[in-house]
């Protein structure tokens, strides 16, 4: 069959990938322990269900303008100037399927083919793809320091007469990092000086622990004229548990706003007006909902890190925010996905590869389910790579014999 060259250089989501391993697992009847999903397992924000009910009674769900409802981009507006104590237009903004799709459009926007940009490592699985699809380069920045803390410096050198555009994820998906103020206005200061885009993903942008308050790039920008090239991504997916609902957004000076609405309209037409309605919901409605998840989440951080405690020989870096623990398992194996594999196989935990994230020897472990999964899916991964655990595990009354050395 003859496909494209562009898409013969793309890959599966990985994280899409064993998604569908665990639910067609998990139908089988194995009792599987998923520590590789990307979602709260939270109910959505009761203001979001409430606020679709009358347009579902309607049974009138039409299509909205490309770029979203005025009502959505008033909501986001309203977040931007709550949030990130800025006031912008509706012109400047566009809501969107997901953050993924902002990224993408934006991407499509700015990037010509051959161009790059720069994102550092570890990185979300779906950014060099999302280069790819541009025809352009993804050039990733690994901390020449060993940490999950990148530095200017990482990126600058990476700098070259092609690249085009940053992206910067934090709190990070897969190490839970949160980069420090110094990074973030160092690389706002340095894309204004060398005329780069700046794409902030701030999807995990409330999900912090320890009391941290989140990093607003805005304070840096010296210019936040519509000249300016800072484009700030967010969404509902993560903070508030919608991640179904497919809603995210951007907010950029007016011109490329504009581009990435016209792009959209011709792509999608747009997000979903009901879902839109949800979204709305979310953002106007009680907040406690994000707070409450925080608290799990900061909560189930902690488990997981004492649990990973009692493991010879993995080096873990406690998570500043998200719900991913990024651990470094290369005294268990260099190739993660054998790795990964293993642990499926034998133990029926599901973990993500650290090659998906480009980086080799990590599992990203994920603890956004219950405080009994991460336990039991700890004790299991244990079990299966500590050879001197006993050598009989009972999952349920199934009994696993270790039979492999
Ligand atoms: C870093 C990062 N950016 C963007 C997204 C996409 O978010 P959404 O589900 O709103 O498209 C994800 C989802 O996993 C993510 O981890």
């Amino acid at each position: 069959m003859s496909i494209s060259q562009m898409a013969r250089t793309l890959n599966e989501s990985a994280t899409m990938k064993l998604n569908e391993k665990a639910s067609i697992l998990r139908a089988k009847g194995e009792p599987v322990i998923h520590l590789g999903g990307g979602e709260p397992k939270s109910r959505a924000p009761f203001d979001a269900i409430l606020s679709t009910t009358g347009m579902l009674n309607s049974a009138e769900i039409r299509y909205t303008p490309a770029d979203g409802t005025p009502a959505m981009k008033k909501a986001i507006i309203r977040y931007t100037e709550e949030f990130y104590n800025r006031l912008v237009a509706p012109e400047n903004v566009i809501a969107t399927s997901g953050a993924k799709q902002a990224i993408m459009v934006a991407l499509h926007a700015i990037l010509n083919p051959q161009e790059e940009v720069i994102f550092p490592a570890p990185y979300w699985v779906s950014y060099p793809e999302m280069v790819k699809l541009c025809q352009a380069i993804p050039v990733t920045a690994l901390p020449e320091d060993g940490t999950f803390y990148p530095k200017l410096q990482d990126i600058e050198e990476k700098v070259g007469s092609y690249t085009k555009a940053i992206i910067i994820n934090s709190p990070n998906n897969p190490t839970g990092a949160m980069y420090s103020e110094e990074f973030i206005a160092d690389v706002v200061g340095f894309c204004e000086k060398r005329d780069l885009y700046l794409i902030m993903d701030d999807i995990y942008h409330r999900l912090i622990f320890d009391g941290r308050t989140p990093i607003n790039c805005y304070d840096f920008a010296k210019d936040l004229s519509e000249n300016s090239k800072l484009i700030v991504v967010n969404g509902v997916s993560k903070q508030y548990a919608m991640t179904g609902y497919r809603i995210g957004w951007a907010v950029a000076n007016k011109r490329l706003t504009e581009v990435m609405g016209i792009i959209q309209g011709h792509q999608t037409s747009g997000p979903s007006g009901l879902l839109q309605k949800a979204a709305i919901g979310a953002i106007n409605g009680v907040q406690s909902s994000v707070a409450s998840l925080r608290a799990t989440l900061e909560n189930n951080r902690n488990i997981m890190i004492d649990s990973l405690k009692s493991f010879e020989g993995i080096k873990v870096t406690v998570p500043d925010g998200t719900f991913y623990c990024f651990a470094d398992f290369s005294v268990y194996g260099k190739n993660s996905n054998e790795l990964a594999e293993f642990l499926i196989d034998k133990v029926q935990v599901v973990t993500v590869p650290g090659a998906e994230f480009g980086m080799e020897g990590y599992l990203r472990l994920s603890y956004c389910g219950t405080i009994k999964e991460i336990q039991k899916g700890i004790e299991r991964i244990k079990w299966a790579l500590d050879l001197n655990s006993p050598s009989e595990l009972y999952i349920g009354d199934r009994k696993l014999v270790r039979d492999w050395t």
